[in-house]
C-alpha cells in the first residue's frame, strides 16, 4: 500500500529534494510551507510559528490522506551575529520556527500519525558543539534533540529520530537570519565569515544526496534516535565526546571564526 509522508519546509532547500526523493519511491508526499514554488503535488499552505496554521495544514491532510505514515520535520532557519548584540525579535524568530514550530508539528503529527509511525526532526551537527555567533542557532537545534528525545519516551506507539546533517548546499545561508552591529569590534570579522559562508558552498553537501541518506534512515528496520550525516560532523560528534570541553570549544572557535586569522 502506497505510504504517506508529510515535509514541513518543503518548498526549498533540504525540503524540496526530500519530497523528489520520496515521491520517486511512490510515498504521498504532503508538501507544508508558506509558499509554494509551482509544481508541489499535495501542497499544504503552513507557517509553522502559528500553532493553529500547522493543525489546519494536519486536519487537511487527514481528511484527505487519513493517517500518515510518516512526518519529517524539516522546515528551519539558520541565525548568526554576535549574541551579546542579538536583537531579540531576531533570536525570537528562530526559536519560534526552529524549536516551537517543531512542538507545533510534533503535536499535530501524534494525532495523525498511525500507530507504529515515524517521527523525524532534522535538526544540525551544530546541536552537539557551541559555535561562535552561532549560539542560538545550535542552541535550537540542541533543544529541538532534547525534546524528540523526550517525547519518543512518552510516545512509544511513535518512533522518532532526530537527524542532524553538516552544511548542506541549499539556500539556508541566503535565508539566513544575520545580525551585524556596524559599531562592534566585532563587525569585521563578522562580515569575514559571512563571506567565508558564500565562499565555501562547493565544500557543502548536495542536498540530493543528503535527501537520499535521510530517505534511506526512514526505511530502517528500527531508528536510532540519533543520526549524523557527513564524516567530518561524525568526527567532530567523536571528538567532542573525547576530548576535554574546553578543548574543544578552542578547536570550535579556530575553526568558525572567532579568532583572528
Ligand atoms: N543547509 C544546511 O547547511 C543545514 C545543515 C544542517 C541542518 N539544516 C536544517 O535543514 C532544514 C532545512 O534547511 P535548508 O537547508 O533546506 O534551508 P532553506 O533552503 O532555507 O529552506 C528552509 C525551508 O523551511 C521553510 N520555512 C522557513 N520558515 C518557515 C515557517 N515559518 N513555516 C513553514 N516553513 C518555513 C521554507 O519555506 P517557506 O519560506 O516557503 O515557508 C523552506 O522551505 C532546517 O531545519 C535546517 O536547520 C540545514
Amino acid at each position: 500500500m502506497e505510504k504517506t509522508v508529510v515535509i514541513t519546509g518543503a518548498s526549498g532547500g533540504l525540503g524540496s529534494s526530500l519530497a523528489q526523493v520520496f515521491t520517486k519511491n511512490g510515498y504521498t508526499v504532503c508538501e507544508l510551507s508558506r509558499t509554494n514554488p509551482g509544481g508541489l503535488d499535495n501542497f499544504f499552505y503552513c507557517d509553522v510559528t502559528s500553532e493553529e496554521s500547522v493543525e489546519a495544514a494536519f486536519e487537511g491532510i487527514k481528511g484527505r490522506f487519513g493517517e500518515v505514515d510518516l512526518v519529517i520535520i524539516n522546515a528551519g532557519v539558520g541565525i548568526a551575529g554576535e549574541t551579546a548584540l542579538m536583537p531579540s525579535e531576531l533570536a525570537k524568530r528562530a526559536l519560534d520556527v526552529n524549536l516551537l514550530g517543531a512542538l507545533y508539528t510534533a503535536k499535530a503529527a501524534a494525532r495523525c500519525l498511525k500507530k507504529g509511525g515515524r517521527l523525524v526532526g532534522i535538526s544540525s551537527a551544530a546541536a552537539f558543539f557551541a559555535l561562535p555567533y552561532r549560539s542560538l542557532y545550535a542552541a535550537t537545534k540542541a533543544a529541538l534533540n532534547l525534546m524528540l528525545w523526550g517525547f519518543s519516551m512518552e510516545e512509544p506507539g511513535i518512533e522518532v529520530t532526530s537527524i542532524c546533517p553538516g552544511e548542506i548546499d541549499t539556500p539556508f545561508t541566503q535565508n539566513r537570519l544575520w545580525h551585524i552591529d556596524e559599531g562592534s569590534p566585532h563587525a569585521a570579522r563578522l562580515k569575514k565569515i559571512a563571506k567565508k559562508f558564500e565562499e565555501n558552498r562547493k565544500k557543502r553537501m548536495d542536498p540530493e544526496k543528503v535527501a537520499k541518506k535521510i530517505f534511506g534512515i526512514c526505511q530502517k528496520k528500527r531508528l536510532s534516535p540519533l543520526y549524523i550525516i557527513g564524516a567530518k560532523y561524525k568526527f567532530f560528534y567523536l571528538l567532542q565526546k573525547i576530548l576535554p570541553q574546553r578543548a574543544m570549544m578552542a578547536l570550535a572557535a579556530k575553526k568558525y571564526g572567532a579568532e583572528d586569522e
